[in-house]
């Protein structure tokens, strides 16, 4: 009883941040976001009768994982304890998602270990509780996640753009995007927030429709000032930027090319822009950061 799956991180267009529901990980917004095809989990899940307690590689977060590993064993009503093996090709924790490529990897090979035969929709549903943003690691390409599951918009052939990631730090953040959530609600600024996603989401949907990019890149890095507006007002309040997260932005900017930054919870910078400018973004920065290339990818499967 065992099975390897691979699942992307997803950069978020349009981020979800503050949950309806804390246990069960249901958004109070929808979110839009890309599967990233150089940011990779693979994820090895065994079960048998011979083990006597569940092992998880080191490193990884041990309490979550199982917790999740509980939930489907539950549904499949076997108790047999496991050895969950899982790397990653990017450095985790550094705000890269790292949790939704774990999840959804997790997700998929532990359910075909178990035998249990899901779809995408309800492997989305199940991702999302080991980790929110995991659901939109499950379907292809560009992904919407509204209420309690994720579904892909256009596959990853759809548009050829490019999310150049710079590293800017690999350590471990202070504190986790799930903590952050919980804090959401303390600034000022949230409800705001709140009312404008619908519109913005709107903008995005019709920006992706038209392939009109400068409008895609406008409504991202807006997406994006806004949530960490409402993070850095949060109490206590959350700083995931750095001055090197800010110079970055300041030599785009500077740049006048077309190309438009996101950040998550860390202070790593997605660069995103089309494929016939990703070489003149990358010159930019010469050999100050380590620099991730990615395109659009296919969600989590099995290998
Ligand atoms: C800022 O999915 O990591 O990256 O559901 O608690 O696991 P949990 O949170 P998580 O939150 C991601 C927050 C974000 C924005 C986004 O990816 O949409």
């Amino acid at each position: 009883m065992k099975a390897t799956a691979i699942a992307p991180a997803n950069i978020a267009f349009i981020k979800y941040w503050g949950k309806a529901d804390d246990a069960r990980r249901l958004p109070l917004n929808p979110s839009i976001s890309m599967n990233l095809s150089a940011c990779i989990t693979t994820t090895t899940v065994e079960f048998s009768p011979d083990f006597e307690k569940d092992t998880v590689s080191e490193g990884f977060d041990e309490k979550r994982i199982l917790t999740h590993i509980d939930r489907i064993r539950r549904i499949a009503k076997i108790n047999m304890c496991s050895k969950i093996t899982t790397k990653n090709s990017f450095p985790a924790s550094a705000g890269i998602a790292s949790s939704a490529s774990g999840f959804a990897a997790l997700t998929v090979a532990a359910a075909a270990a178990l035998g249990l035969k899901l779809g995408e929709l309800e492997l989305s549903v199940l991702a999302r509780l080991g980790s929110g943003s995991a659901c939109r690691s499950i379907p292809d390409g560009f992904v919407k996640w509204e209420d309690s599951y994720a579904y892909s918009l256009y596959p990853p052939s759809y548009w050829d753009l490019r999310d150049i990631l710079l590293i800017i730090e690999n350590n471990v953040k202070d504190v986790s995007s799930s903590a952050g959530h919980e804090g959401a609600y303390t600034s000022p600024f949230f409800t705001k927030r709140l009312q404008e996603v619908p519109k913005r989401i709107s903008r995005l949907e019709a920006a992706l429709a038209k392939k009109d990019f400068q409008k895609l890149g406008e409504v991202i890095e807006e997406d994006c000032l806004d949530v960490h507006h409402v993070m850095q007002t949060q109490s206590p309040p959350l700083f995931y930027w750095n001055e090197k997260t800010r110079q970055v932005i300041r030599a785009i900017k500077k740049s006048g090319l077309p190309v438009y930054f996101t950040i998550d919870a860390g202070p790593n910078v997605h660069l995103i822009c089309e494929a016939k400018d990703e070489k003149q973004v990358i010159d930019i920065f010469g050999n100050t950061y380590q620099i991730i290339v990615n395109k659009p990818s296919r969600g989590a499967r099995l290998c």
